[in-house]
């Protein structure tokens, strides 16, 4: 069967990337990155992209027209699901309806605790003993939309931002890979606010 076609978007690091592209190179994985789009020039996700040997664009949101390239851009490649991976730009209402039910995002907190930034800050500011990552779809408010699955990590005695954020950082790269390939196999269904993975 065809293997789901993923339009990855970033910004900067491209670590989620990284752990999708990884997982796609298991021949029975039904997903593969066909394309990787950056709103950054320095973003390292775009040289992970090379070294792959996955097609990717730069299209700067300096410049006018930026969100309709994206969109031309995704659909020019045949791309079936898009996955916000890192990118640090809200899309407008208009893209998120253009690409309704296409369209995930990753985030760094058990949602709806902690959207938006700083989120490993926040947990140990607030005495949080959990935390983790969410794989949701994508709604025009921020960090908000059906959740399709979370991990959840253990927030430990002694913990600072970065060993937080590293130990949510490994769930993230195994949540994502496991989210589209629920998605690949038609396992993923959105009830209103709510999914429903048979
Ligand atoms: C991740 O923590 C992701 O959840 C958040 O931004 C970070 C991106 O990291 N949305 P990377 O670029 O995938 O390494």
């Amino acid at each position: 069967m065809a293997r789901l076609r993923l339009g990855v978007l970033i910004s900067g690091r491209g670590s989620n990337l990284q752990a999708l592209v990884d997982a796609a190179r298991a021949p029975d994985y039904p997903a593969e990155v066909a394309l990787v789009i950056s709103n950054e020039a320095g973003a390292a996700g775009l040289a992970r992209a090379e070294v792959a040997g996955i097609p990717a664009r730069l299209i700067s949101h300096r410049q006018p027209g930026f969100e309709a390239m994206i969109d031309a851009a995704l659909s020019d490649a045949g791309i079936g699901l898009v996955c916000l991976a890192g990118f640090m730009r809200v899309l407008s209402a208009a893209f998120v309806r253009r690409w309704h039910g296409r369209l995930i995002n990753i985030h760094p907190s058990l949602l709806p605790a902690f959207p938006g930034l700083d989120t490993h800050r926040r947990a140990l500011a607030a005495g949080a003993k959990a935390t983790g990552c969410t794989v949701h779809f994508v709604s025009d408010a921020v960090d908000a939309g059906p959740i399709i699955a979370q991990s959840e990590v253990p927030v430990l005695p002694g913990d600072d931002e970065a060993s937080l954020a590293a130990r949510v950082l490994a769930a993230e790269h195994r949540l994502y890979p496991r989210v589209v390939r629920l998605i690949a196999e038609g396992r993923v269904h959105v009830d209103g606010d709510r999914v429903e993975i048979r």
